[in-house]
């Protein structure tokens, strides 16, 4: 490998919620004693403990060296990256205009529904549902109606007759998908893509997708992007990407939406312009020049193998050594979303005890009770592989 994804990196000291979480945000977490002799190997926040691809620090000191930072326009060239990168990765053609700055993810997801719905309308998702989309939506006066995805032959589907009836007896007007699904780790195939979109159009949805997961494949699975699959969806779907994800870069800030539908983007990029803070940060977006470059794509391309590599390991060991605990092997993303229902319930042990305990031995994996999974626990997985059997190890030993 070209690149170093085996170091440990120290983010104590260096503003990391990941390890240096106050004990007021992390609310009963912090309050969990660590034993003596057990670091902190960080699986909760998605975010990743590899140094960035070395062209991202490059691409901002070189600005830095200018001593000014007035007020600025977006680069063309910030553009064109974004464009370069979805045709690389997604085989899209993307025009500039198409293209808006969105500080966040979410803020965007916000800003669409504000454009679509009224407040108190209802939105479908998929449960288990990104924790995410539960408190923005919610704190934006929208009502969540979720449709589990089932398990068919060891994956995730949705369930179209549950998604159907739900649209019908809710009038939804408006879906999220999440593509890469975030926590199931599902990548969506073009079929199932393509099925719930000629859901949607017949009820005359809007859809959101959030691909922020889109570049993490595991294991060579391929993304589609939501627009993609019918004129329908091109016309009818807001997109959301960044680099933040795929590079980690969510303490730099910023994101991006793609819209095909020229009324559909003038009304987000006006909603979102609102509040007057969706302004770019000029170092974020020289971080997206850095990422989105040759030495980028070859780091990603490495990544992709140590991540599928690390959730390999872990899906076998959980077979091998955790008798109780299942687990769906994820397709994207670098989480895993462990279901602890058999094993609590044969040992008798709540998911509070389960869970704290984790923390206790150094593990700070992630209460998955705040996705809708009543017995599941999410861990990031993206760490150098001797964390992820160090912390697999504790888990057998101290844990289960
Ligand atoms: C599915 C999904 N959407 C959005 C976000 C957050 O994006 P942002 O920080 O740009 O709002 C995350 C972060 O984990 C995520 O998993």
């Amino acid at each position: 490998m070209k690149y170093d994804f085996t170091s440990i990196l120290e983010r104590y000291g260096h503003d990391a919620i990941a390890v240096d979480m106050p004990t007021d945000y992390m609310g009963n977490y912090g309050k969990v004693k660590r034993e003596e002799g057990f670091d902190v190997i960080p699986m909760w926040v998605a975010d990743m403990n590899f140094p960035v691809v070395p062209s991202i620090q490059e691409a901002i000191i070189a600005r830095t060296q200018h001593p000014t930072f007035g007020y600025y326009r977006t680069r063309d060239e910030y553009f064109q990256a974004i464009i370069e990168w979805q045709k690389q990765h997604n085989n899209v053609d993307v025009a500039r205009e198409n293209i808006g700055y969105e500080n966040g993810v979410l803020g965007g997801v916000v800003s669409a529904c504000n454009v679509l719905l009224s407040r108190g309308d209802n939105i479908l998702v998929h449960s288990p549902t990104y924790v995410g989309f539960t408190g923005a939506l919610g704190n934006n006066g929208y009502k969540l109606i979720h449709s589990p995805l089932v398990k068919e032959n060891g994956i995730w589907v949705m369930d179209f007759r549950d998604m159907e009836k739900k649209i019908v007896d809710n009038k939804i007007k408006l879906a999220i998908m999440c593509s890469p699904h975030n926590p199931s780790g599902r990548v969506w195939t073009k079929e199932e893509l393509t099925k719930a979109m000629a859901l949607f159009e017949k009820y005359g949805m809007y859809v959101i997708s959030d691909e922020i997961w889109s570049d993490i494949l595991l294991n060579g699975n391929v993304h589609t992007p939501t627009q993609s699959v019918s004129e329908y969806a091109r016309e009818h779907t807001v997109a959301l990407y960044a680099p933040s994800k795929t590079f980690s870069l969510a303490g730099l800030i910023g994101s991006y939406h793609i819209i095909y539908n020229q009324w559909l983007k003038d009304r987000v990029s006006k909603e979102s312009s609102l509040s007057h803070y969706n302004s770019q940060n000029v170092l974020s977006m020289y971080a997206l020049m850095g990422a989105y470059t040759p030495e980028g794509n070859q780091w990603l391309e490495e990544l992709k193998e140590v991540l599928s590599e690390n959730i390999n390991y872990a899906c076998d060991f959980i077979k091998n050594n955790l008798p109780g605990v299942d687990v769906v092997k994820p397709e994207g993303t670098y989480m895993l979303f462990i279901d602890c229902e058999k094993y609590c319930k044969d040992n008798n042990v709540t998911m509070d005890e389960l869970f704290y305990k984790g923390w206790q031995y150094g593990v700070y994996w992630q209460d998955g009770r705040a996705f809708h999974g009543r017995y599941n626990i999410r861990m990031n997985l993206a760490l150098p592989l001797s964390r992820v059997k160090e912390a697999f190890d504790r888990l057998r030993k101290y844990v289960f």
